[in-house]
């Protein structure tokens, strides 16, 4: 059935503006005023803004991480993004050392067909470059629709690549296409020091961030930077939390790499000190890289602002703090590290962002949408309000004011990082492909109606045009 969305303001990375949006067959066939509704299920948009759907870049549902698994499968995860205003996630898709790549994919294929409510990708971990892995690249982008590789430069014996490895998959993507991601912390200084600690008996949460110091961000940051540089390739950073990391950015930025940088909503509202919260709580904001000084956020809101920053990620990696936090209740190392944050991460953005006057509504937009379409293929099918795009939309009233709060929440966990967080403007209702997931505040899709979504190469012009055309 067609639908026509009346009275909203809509807003796009580049726009502003009045207008109706007609959609039928899920794809936005025109935008205009006056439009004709004959036929059309009419959406009152009234004192609401229209935005693209939210597009996370970085989740982790359904992983097996710290000896446990996260909380929030493809379904809880995907319908609690849904509340939040997003409408496509890339997931990280973990390998395993000498097994076929294809083998991990169908693994993941496997944990989000049936349950996904919106539409998803994958994003590829590399951990070893050898002739299989080569041999096996040129089908993972061209067949898969996988265009980006995540390499670890911390985790230990667990993920953590080697500098060979970082530099192999930088020159391999390059080659056919594809944007490196990095996990950029010095995975062997941190392992040297977590076990320092230990051997002294400091084992409570806080001991997570003081064995993970914002220069060990910046170096491996830095270090990664330089690879890309030196291979002339393309490269992510994902989850940035510190002023050192940005520095780093913005140096290679600067002379020209093709670097790019993601921060999360945790790192720009909560700090260092929440990790001494008594009773073990502290073990609910163990992130790595940690959370870290307050001053930091100030440093990464400017970099967001400033365009030194591109995009926001939730980085979900959620667990109950009762049953999986606390298996790390004598031994920080043991505390699984990740927070529930999908939800969130619109409304965390545009009330302390937007609405404190941080960033535009329209950089609002690009970061939280625009910005990850272009950079990882989905552009302009995703990301944006324009005839041809699919109808992945938010009509989002920037006047409602609530509390965060687990009791409220659509994540399967047993705790909210925003506990008690007053914030102002809220998702009503949430289209994927022109059906609505949320309507009015509540639940109306389907598990296993989220498509997935094979993505274009990286294309770096995308990112300096908007010249793709839109077919419909
Ligand atoms: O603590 C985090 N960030 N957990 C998720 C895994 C990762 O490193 O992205
Ligand atoms: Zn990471
Ligand atoms: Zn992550």
């Amino acid at each position: 059935m067609k639908k026509i969305i009346k009275n909203g303001t809509i807003v796009t990375a580049a726009d502003t503006y009045q207008g109706e949006i007609l959609i039928e067959d899920g794809k936005i066939t025109q935008i205009g005023s006056n439009l004709s509704a004959i036929g059309a299920e009419v959406i009152d948009a009234k004192g609401c803004f229209v935005f693209p759907g939210g597009i996370d870049p970085h989740t982790h549902l359904d992983m097996p991480f710290g000896g446990t698994v996260t909380k929030d499968d493809f379904e809880s995860g995907t319908i609690a993004a849904a509340f939040g205003g997003t409408t496509t996630v890339i997931d990280f898709c973990l390998t395993n050392k000498g097994e076929p790549l294809k083998n991990s994919i169908q693994t993941w294929h496997a944990k989000s067909k049936e349950k996904a409510v919106i539409d998803y990708g994958f994003h590829l971990m590399i951990s070893e470059i050898n002739e299989d892995v080569l041999g096996e690249l040129p089908q993972v982008i061209n067949e898969e629709g996988i265009t980006s590789f995540k390499v670890f430069m911390a985790y230990k014996n667990v993920f953590q690549a080697d500098d060979e490895t970082l530099f192999k998959t930088l020159i391999s993507a390059k080659e056919h296409g594809a944007l490196v991601m990095v996990h950029a912390e010095n995975g062997d200084v941190i392992d040297f020091l977590t076990k320092k600690a230990l051997d002294e008996g400091n084992t409570a949460p806080i001991y997570h961030a003081l064995t993970r110091p914002p220069e060990l961000e910046g170096e491996a940051t830095g270090r990664a930077a330089n690879f890309t540089g030196l291979a002339n390739s393309q490269l992510y950073v994902v989850h940035v939390s510190c002023a050192d990391a940005v520095e780093q950015i913005a140096k290679a930025r600067s002379k020209g790499f093709d670097v790019w940088g993601e921060t999360c909503p945790q790192y720009l509202v909560l700090d260092q000190s929440y990790l001494e919260k008594p009773n073990f709580e502290g073990a609910k904001y163990v992130w790595s890289p940690p959370l870290r000084e307050k001053w930091n956020q100030d440093v990464l809101w400017n970099a967001l602002k400033s365009g030194q920053l591109q995009t926001i990620g939730s980085d979900q990696c959620s667990f109950d703090f009762k049953g999986q936090k606390d298996l790390g209740r004598d031994d920080f190392t043991k505390i699984p590290n990740g927070g529930p944050i999908i939800e969130d991460r619109l409304s965390v953005l545009f009330s302390e962002g937007v609405k404190k006057g941080r960033i535009s509504l329209n950089q609002f937009v690009d970061i939280t949408s625009t910005r990850s379409a272009k950079l990882f293929g989905l552009f302009p099918k995703k990301g944006t309000i324009a005839v041809g795009a699919d109808a992945d939309l938010v009509i989002f009233d920037p006047n409602i004011e609530r509390v965060i709060s687990a009791e409220t929440h659509h994540m399967a966990v047993d705790y909210n990082a925003f506990e008690g967080m007053k914030i102002t403007g809220e998702p009503v209702s949430v289209l994927s492909r022109g059906e609505f997931v949320v309507r009015d505040k509540q639940f109306v899709g389907k598990p296993g109606s989220g498509q997935y979504l094979k993505r274009a190469k990286y294309n770096k012009n995308a990112l300096v045009n908007q010249n793709e055309t839109l077919s419909i």
